[in-house]
C-alpha cells in the first residue's frame, strides 16, 4: 500500500493500448468502497472512450495546461461528477458551514481511482482547470449535477520525477496548531 501511495505518479502521455473492459470494472468495484458523506455516494462517472468526444474535452482546456495532449490521446475519461445536494445536507438543509462537501467525497474517489488503477499498472492524471459548462454540455450532465474533474487514464508511456513534498515538521502540529 504504502509503495502504491509514494509511486503513484500524475501521468500525462500514455501507450497506444486499450485498457479492456474488465479491467474498469474491477476499478470501479474498488471504487464503490471510497467514503463518503453520510455514504450517501453522490458521484456519478461518465466513462468518455469515442475519440471525438475526447478531443472536444481536450479542446477545453487551456492550451498551457499540461494535460491537454493526454486529455485527447488518453484511452479512457472518467468524468467525475457529483450531485451537490446529496453530501452536507439533510433534508434539503445544509448542516456544517460547507456547502460543498460534495466536492470532497468527489476527491475521495478519485484518490481511489488513482490508487487502484496505479495498482493495476495503470496511470492517470486528475484534471480540474478546463471550461466546466462546455465540458457538461459536450457529456449531457443534466441539472443538478455537476461535472468536478476528468481523470485521464491510460498505460504509462513515461515515468515522471516525484514533484516535491512539504517536510512533515511543515504540516503535522501536534496538539495545537503552531503560532506562527
Ligand atoms: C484537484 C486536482 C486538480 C488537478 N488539475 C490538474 C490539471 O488541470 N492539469 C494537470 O496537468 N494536472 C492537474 N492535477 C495534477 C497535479 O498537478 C499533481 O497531482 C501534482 O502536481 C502532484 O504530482 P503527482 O500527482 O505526480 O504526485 C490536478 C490534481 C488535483 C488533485
Amino acid at each position: 500500500m504504502d509503495d502504491i501511495i509514494k509511486k503513484r505518479r500524475s501521468i500525462r502521455r500514455f501507450q497506444d493500448r486499450p485498457i479492456a473492459a474488465a479491467t474498469l470494472a474491477e476499478l470501479f468495484e474498488a471504487a464503490r468502497y471510497s467514503p463518503s458523506w453520510g455514504n450517501l455516494q453522490c458521484w456519478e462517472i461518465v466513462v468518455v472512450r469515442a475519440p471525438e468526444d475526447k478531443k472536444k474535452l481536450a479542446e477545453l482546456l487551456s492550451a498551457k495546461n499540461p494535460a491537454s495532449k493526454c486529455t485527447e490521446t488518453a484511452p479512457v475519461l472518467l468524468a467525475i461528477c457529483g450531485n451537490p445536494q446529496n453530501s452536507g445536507f439533510y433534508k434539503g438543509v445544509q448542516v456544517t458551514r460547507y456547502q460543498h462537501w460534495f466536492l470532497y467525497d468527489l476527491g475521495l474517489i478519485s484518490q481511489t481511482l488513482c490508487l487502484k488503477a496505479w495498482e493495476q499498472g495503470l496511470g492517470s492524471v486528475i484534471i480540474g482547470s478546463f471550461d466546466h459548462k462546455a465540458a457538461e454540455a459536450v457529456l449531457g450532465v443534466p441539472p443538478g449535477h455537476e461535472l468536478v474533474a476528468i481523470i485521464a487514464l491510460g498505460y504509462p508511456d513515461h515515468d515522471p520525477p516525484v514533484p516535491k513534498r512539504r517536510e512533515l515538521e511543515a504540516f503535522v502540529h501536534y496538539d495545537r496548531f503552531p503560532v506562527r
